[in-house]
């Protein structure tokens, strides 16, 4: 019983979020260097936190600053990865997610070689964590392609795309082939709830959006499968997963059309996984493409791919869970997660409108585990927060180490009911920026981070009181929380 003796603990972050330095290093732009602060927005409507268009995104490229971009600064990991592994190591992580920026390596995405600097970089994070016994486990794709791809072909809804990333994966592969766990495409579901920043896209040039998210989706899956090939030639014994948004939702009553309703979103929030976990799509998949009208080009080629290279595990973010009903003019609604659902009266949601729901983390488990019987990986979770700064550089977060200790109590009751865990990797632990509002006070961190939305302050990092409760969960193997 308990977590297995090799159980990675961790956490988890994002090059974009992370790491700054925006242009050093001949690193190019990227979709999220577009991603603007502001101030003025509901931060729980996420619609309009993330929407783009052709307009805005070329008032940004005019934009030669970080001022109204909080992406392009991050929390400046560039140059203090060193700093910040220690302070993992001293937790004692076992393992750190992160992301490999696309436009590092290849500035326009569609260079025949490498920018080399990009490489060097990722070289001397990988033995920074290895020094410390740290098992790197890799995203090739987080929300930061090559903006000159969105430009040119937008984005994922061409196919000419496919060729560019499974280029990048190949560099990747074999310059960092002592990485052994692979993520390749960021809760890849999203592409249906951001277009721009997961895929790309830029709607104002769609003829039809519908379509061609359905497509942007269809051609990941077939790039996801090309690098899950190339991974296990070019690593023997790697290990690659897909990696959803684990949007759980439940009916809002008993009443058998709300019930209905909640299925019928499940299933469309796991189609993704099915595809690249099971090696083909749902039926009932298809046939809601077809009553759609959404006609998407696929070749039996590309179905051979995606059906011989399926993926080692299953990964997944969780954060919240939904309510669905029938008719839904009689249900309040929450924000989370980019997605708008109901609201459960049994639960309480933060100020950015994220239910907080411990069991439904459990829920989760039971449900993927017994869909794909493949092994699990828990790689985002996490409360954002105000955090307070004490004069004495203390922080004093007791409601971040409720809200762990409560998930991870569920995520033991999985366990031991049969469910087969890898790891756990925590969003974020150190404070960055905020995927969705692009916000430095929206706080996840073990880690505080002296840096406010407009960028003003120190850089310094302090350790908040969750940083030592974490530190034992850990040290315990998860007997202690
Ligand atoms: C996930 C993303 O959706 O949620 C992360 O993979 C993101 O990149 C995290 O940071 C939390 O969302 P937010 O908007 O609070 O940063």
């Amino acid at each position: 019983m308990g977590f297995r003796k090799d159980f990675l603990w961790g956490g988890a972050i994002a090059a974009n979020q992370y790491e700054g330095a925006w242009n050093v290093d001949n690193r190019g732009l990227s979709v999220s260097d577009i991603a603007r602060y502001q101030p003025n927005v509901d931060v729980k409507d996420y619609k309009k936190q993330v929407a783009v268009n052709t307009e805005t995104i070329q008032q940004a490229i005019g934009d030669e600053t970080d001022t109204h971009y909080p992406k392009r600064r991050g929390i400046d990991g560039y140059h203090y990865y060193k700093e910040d592994i220690e302070l993992f190591a001293k937790m004692g992580f076992k393992t750190l997610r992160f992301s490999i920026a696309w436009s590092r390596l290849f500035p326009q995405g569609d260079e025949v070689t490498p920018n080399q600097a990009g490489i060097e970089h990722y070289k001397k994070v990988i033995k920074a964590l290895k020094a410390h016994n740290i098992e790197p486990l890799v995203t090739l794709s987080h929300y930061e392609m090559p903006l000159n791809l969105s430009l040119k072909y937008n984005g994922w809804a061409s196919k000419q795309v496919i060729d560019d990333f499974v280029k990048f994966s190949k560099v990747c592969f074999e310059s960092f082939n002592d990485v052994k766990y692979w993520l390749t495409f960021n809760e890849i579901d999203s592409v249906t709830r951001h277009p721009f920043t997961s895929a790309g896209i830029i709607p104002d040039k769609s003829k039809n959006l519908e379509q061609d998210e359905y497509q942007a989706l269809h051609n990941q899956f077939v790039a996801s499968a090309m690098a899950t090939k190339l991974c296990h030639e070019i690593i023997p014994g790697s290990q690659v997963g897909c990696m959803l948004t684990k949007l759980t939702t439940y009916p809002a009553t008993a009443k058998p059309e709300d019930v209905l309703a909640s299925l019928n979103i499940n299933l469309m929030n796991y189609y993704c996984a099915d595809v690249q976990s099971k090696g083909k799509y749902p039926k009932l998949v298809l046939q809601f493409f077809k009553k759609n009208n959404i006609e998407l080009a696929m070749t039996d080629d590309e179905l051979t791919i995606i059906h011989d290279n399926t993926v080692d595990f299953i990964s997944f973010s969780y954060y919240m869970s939904l309510l669905a009903a029938g008719d839904e003019s009689g249900l309040e609604m929450t924000s989370g997660n980019t997605i708008v659902g109901g609201k459960n009266p049994y639960l309480q949601s933060t100020e950015w409108g994220w239910t907080v729901d411990p069991t439904g983390l459990r829920i989760s488990l039971v449900e993927l585990y017994d869909r794909y019987e493949k092994p699990l990986f828990i790689v985002e979770n996490g409360m954002g927060s105000r955090d307070i700064l004490e004069p004495n550089h203390q922080i004093h977060d007791q409601y971040r180490i409720d809200y762990f200790r409560a998930h991870l109590s569920e995520m033991k009751k999985a366990v031991d009911s049969g469910v087969d865990l890898l790891g756990y990797t925590s969003w974020a632990p150190i404070d960055l920026v905020s995927a969705s509002t692009s916000q430095m006070s929206k706080r996840y961190g073990f880690i505080y981070v002296d840096l406010d939305d407009e960028g003003n302050g120190s850089g310094k990092r302090y350790i908040k009181d969750s940083f030592n409760w974490y530190k034992n969960v850990i040290a315990t193997n998860g007997a202690d929380l």
